[in-house]
């Protein structure tokens, strides 16, 4: 195959890229990405803050142009993010226990509900874990306790039956103790009966990054029995050494089976939320990088 999204398919995985949606109307940047990704995220547009700016008054706007440009162009959609410490909108501010409770959980439904049917997977819950496998202490966690990532799995499974439910997090590209304290939780989850499918792994990383235990990582959370996704891949640097980190990254993936795909934070250094770095597949012309041809390569 000559295009991410072709080759990938053809072990059954998917090669997809975070979009925002009112860069579509850029020729150059539709065109590469239906020419070569089968998979879509939102970058932002389906965030809390995005979908939610008022108490029970949704906005789909976003999201629902995504959606029906990917479904146009035979591509999954991934769901990015139900829950989040982060981009909540103003309101969420100050709330406190049940109250908080209340406004997660009629989020969760809200949204979810709003797209069951046309998610591939759901990254239920973002970003809960620290560096020292801790949880980290957002307002969810301290007005909420240890239960909420259990209560918003739980809304979405009834919310969307049809999504896998992904837990989601970076600094998680290898075996470490961030790792290891969402390790204990999955396989938590699991023995109770928790309803979780999948584990992504954001991996923003650099061109030295260490990657010694990268596979061995994905592989230890799939022999727990869930899918393992690569979410928002994106390595800083450039040339070989860049494209030497994607080449790793991508075999990894390839040689775990329940490594369902990979997506990448954004495509082109046009436009990268790491705006002083050039940590993508295309350059900011939309060409190939060096990178680009060794991915396309790996998979
Ligand atoms: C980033 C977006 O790329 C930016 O445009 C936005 O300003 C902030 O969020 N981890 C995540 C993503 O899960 O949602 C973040 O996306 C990048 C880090």
């Amino acid at each position: 195959a000559d295009t991410l999204g072709g080759a990938a398919e053809q072990s059954g995985r998917y090669y997809g890229a975070a979009v925002a949606p009112h860069l579509l109307g850029e020729a150059d940047y539709a065109s590469t990405l239906n020419r070569e990704f089968n998979s879509v995220v939102a970058e932002n547009v389906m965030k809390w803050d995005a979908t939610e700016p008022n108490r029970g008054q949704f906005d789909f706007s976003g999201g629902d142009q995504l959606v029906a440009h990917a479904q146009a162009q035979g591509m999954e959609v991934r769901g990015h993010t139900l829950v989040w410490h982060a981009q909540q909108p103003s309101w969420v501010n100050g709330l406190g226990g049940d109250d908080l409770r209340r406004a997660m959980l009629d989020h969760i439904d809200g949204v979810a509900g709003h797209y069951a049917g046309q998610i591939s997977s759901w990254d239920v819950v973002n970003e809960a874990f620290e560096w020292d496998g801790s949880r980290r202490q957002s307002n969810l966690q301290q007005q909420l306790g240890d239960g909420w990532i259990e209560e918003a799995f739980r809304a979405a499974d009834a919310a969307d039956p049809q999504a896998k439910l992904c837990y989601n997090d970076f600094g998680t590209d290898g075996i470490n103790a961030k790792s290891d304290g969402i390790y204990a939780m999955v396989q938590d989850f699991l023995n109770r009966g928790v309803p979780i499918d999948c584990v992504g792994f954001q991996s923003h990383l650099d061109a030295n990054s260490d990657l010694s235990s990268y596979q061995a990582n994905l592989q230890r959370f799939a022999d727990l029995g869930v899918d393992v996704e690569i979410t928002e891949l994106d390595i800083g640097g450039s040339g070989s050494a860049q494209a030497n980190a994607y080449r790793q990254v991508t075999e990894a993936c390839l040689a775990v089976s329940r490594c369902t795909g990979i997506t990448i934070w954004g495509f082109t250094d046009r436009h990268s939320w790491r705006a002083d770095d050039t940590p993508l597949l295309f350059d900011t012309n939309y060409q190939k990088k060096e990178a680009y041809h060794a991915v396309l390569d790996a998979l």
